[in-house]
This record gives structure tokens, sequence and C-alpha cells, in this order.
């Protein structure tokens, strides 16, 4: 008979854990977390550079819960091109809200702490379209919620989150918690991102707050210069494995191997996370000499930030850009700059519509493969 009762979830900190038996793992992403933040120092300006890297996680964390736009899809909408279609086009601007609710996050962050005021905030932004409408951003749910698959009955559900009686003190210890001193920080972080998703205070969007909550205390406890860390391709290439242990969390036992697993995904996607920065920072660098020598205009650098903000872009975006020279000379440097196949041409004009240009390199290199 399957059970029908909430999960009855205990309060942090967590006892019985195997804290020597964690150490070397500890050690592993600890080190990793150090040497992607010492890239993270080096590159200019990280909003702008790895800005595509943030849409990115936006991405594939929504991936995680189903949304099968890609990188390319996101940048392509913001370029002004029309979705494949409706759900597309829903799937899009969940996206583009993650990545809305990453950058209020950051600059709440700049000013203050963590609180549960800012994660409900997040929660509006990122469920303010029309498939959140009727999700209640922003507040807590009021009702019994169960993990399963899609429109499945609670009797036949993987898994029954807490009463929602329970959700405000569960998610105060998780406040209290997560500005406590625990014995080590990332396993600390592994716990909150585990109990916040058994709490599942909301109606929806809960993988996706947890997973937002990781860059934004790696900043806080001081562990990145920037809260700016890529954890979600980790769980979306193991997705299957990444729901069972969260689902398997019910003694000790299991909570020790999920601290190990998000340890792992941790130092991993810090070395991956670090190879992506740097490559990118290189791309940059050839590009910037590059493009210099090609125009010799001062205008060269500030086209260049600008791509790598906006990879893919409709011309007449940046006629209308303050920062750029007057559309003439705009024009001009395109041109050098599709000559030397450093942009590619994505959509010829037509009529009124201006031609689509994409920073091919870029895109690819963000995705991992040739999509462009
Ligand atoms: N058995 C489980 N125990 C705890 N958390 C789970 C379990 N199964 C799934 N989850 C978490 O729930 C998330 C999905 O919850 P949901 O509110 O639909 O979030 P989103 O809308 O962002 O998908 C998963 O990404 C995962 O993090
Ligand atoms: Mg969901």
């Amino acid at each position: 008979m399957p059970s029908v009762r909430p999960f009855v979830a205990k309060l942090l900190p967590r006892a019985g854990l195997d804290w020597k038996g964690l150490v070397p793992a500890i050690g592993r992403a600890t080190r990793a977390l150090a040497r992607y933040d010492g890239i993270l120092h080096g590159v200019p300006d990280p909003a702008v550079l790895l800005s595509p890297l943030t849409t990115q996680e936006a991405v594939l964390s929504s991936k995680i819960e189903g949304t099968q736009a890609t990188l390319g899809d996101v940048l392509r909408f913001e370029a002004g091109e029309p979705p494949a279609s409706g759900e597309r086009r829903e799937d899009i601007r969940e996206i583009l809200n993650y990545r809305r609710a990453l950058r209020e996050a950051e600059r709440a962050l700049a000013k203050g702490r963590f609180s549960l005021s800012l994660l409900k905030r997040l929660h509006a932004v990122l469920l303010e379209s029309v498939r959140g409408r009727g999700k209640t951003p922003g507040e807590y749910r009021r009702a019994r919620v169960w993990v399963g698959e899609p429109g499945t009955p609670i009797e036949q559900a993987r898994f029954i989150p807490p009463e929602p009686a329970r959700v405000p003190a569960l998610l105060a210890n998780l406040e209290a918690y997560w500005r406590a001193e625990e014995l080590d920080p990332l396993v600390q972080l592994a716990l909150i991102h585990a109990q916040f998703e058994i709490i599942h205070p909301f109606r929806d969007g809960n993988g996706r707050i947890g997973r937002m909550l990781v860059p934004l205390f790696l900043y806080e406890k001081k562990l990145l210069s920037r809260p700016m860390f890529y954890l979600s391709q980790y769980f979306d290439t193991r997705r299957t494995e990444y729901i069972a242990r969260l689902r398997a969390l019910n003694g000790p036992a299991s909570w020790n191997t999920w601290a190990a697993f998000f340890l792992r995904a941790l130092a991993e996607q810090a070395d991956a996370n670090a190879d992506k920065a740097r490559r990118i920072l290189a791309l940059y660098e050839r590009l910037k000499a590059r493009t210099i020598e090609l125009t010799r205009s001062q205008y060269a650098v500030p086209l260049l930030d600008r791509l790598f903000a906006r990879p893919v872009f409709a011309s007449n975006d940046l006629f209308r850009d303050p920062k750029m020279p007057t559309k003439p000379v705009v024009t001009l440097l395109l041109q050098r700059f599709r000559d030397a196949g450093i942009l590619k041409r994505l959509r010829e004009a037509s009529g009124r519509r201006a031609q689509v240009l994409a920073l091919a390199e870029l895109v690819n290199l963000c995705e991992g493969k040739k999509v462009l």
C-alpha cells in the first residue's frame, strides 16, 4: 500500500554524518572551487563575459524540470526571432525569468545577506509568466503537493513533502542554518539544497530555486568572489541519479552519500566552469587583438564587449545603442567582422527586418558543441 502521508522532515543540522569519511571529497571540491575563483578574478568584466554561461545555467536548470528550449533558442529569441511554438515561447520566458531572478539575487547580496524575503522575491520573478500564474508566485504553498509523474494522483507520488503548516518553521530553521557556522561550508550547502527540496516550500519552481541557492551561498560565504557558479549541467546529465538520491534521504547514511555526491558535483563543475571561463577569456583576448588590427577603430572593443553580452542580435539593435557609434560606422564594423568570419549571419535582412548575426564561436563554446 503506498503511503499518502507527508514526509516528516528533521531540522538542520543533521547528526550522524561521517565527517571524517567526507574529508577527501571536501578537499577536492574546495581546491577546485579555489582554482575556479582564481580564474574568475582574472576575468575583466565577468558579468559581461560570462553572461552566456549564466544564460546556459538558466537553460539547463530549467531543462531538468522539462523545458526544451536551448541556449540557441533563447539567444535567437532575444534577437527578435519568433519561437518555434507557443510551448517554446513559454520555455524561453521561464528561462529568462530564471536569469532575471539570478541577477536580482546578485544585486541583493551585494547589499546584504540572504533571507527568506529574498527567497520569496526570487520565486515571484521566476514564476512571473503564463505558466506560473496559477502557482502563487512569491508565496509559500498552503496545500499539500507531491512529486511524481505529471498528472498522477497523490497515491502514486514518489515523494510527499511536509505538511504546508510546517513550511514556515522548516524554512526558519533553514535560514538559521544558512547563517550558522558549520564544520565545512560545502557540506552545509549540500544539506541546504537537499533540505530545501524536501521542504518544497512552493507550489512549483522548487527545483530551480533550490539550484539558484548554490552560487548565492558560495558567494555569501566568500568561497567565490562573484555569485557565478554553474552546477546544473552535472544534475542534468545525471537527472535520474540526482532525483533518486534526493528521494533516498531518510537516514544518516543516505544524507552522507548525498553530501558525497554533491561534493563531487561541485568539484567537477568547478573544473568544468574553470575550463569554460578560461576558454571564453582566451577567445575574448584573441578577438580583441584581431578586431583592433582589422578595424583600427576605437569602437572595436566596445563592440566586441557588446557581442559577448549578447552573442546573437539583430543588427539594428546596435543602431539604437547609445554606447555605439553612428549607424554607418556600426554597419562598416559589422561588415568587417563578418568578412573576417568572426560573425556569422543567421538571417538575411528582408523588408523591414534587420539581419540577425551571431558570435557563433562563443555560443558553441558555451553549449559545448557546434550549434551555430
Ligand atoms: N523525492 C524527492 N525528494 C526531494 N526532492 C525532490 C524529490 N524528487 C524531486 N525533487 C526535487 O524537486 C524538484 C522539482 O520540483 P518543482 O517544484 O517542480 O520544481 P521546478 O518547477 O523548478 O521543477 C526537482 O528538481 C528536485 O530538486
Ligand atoms: Mg515544476
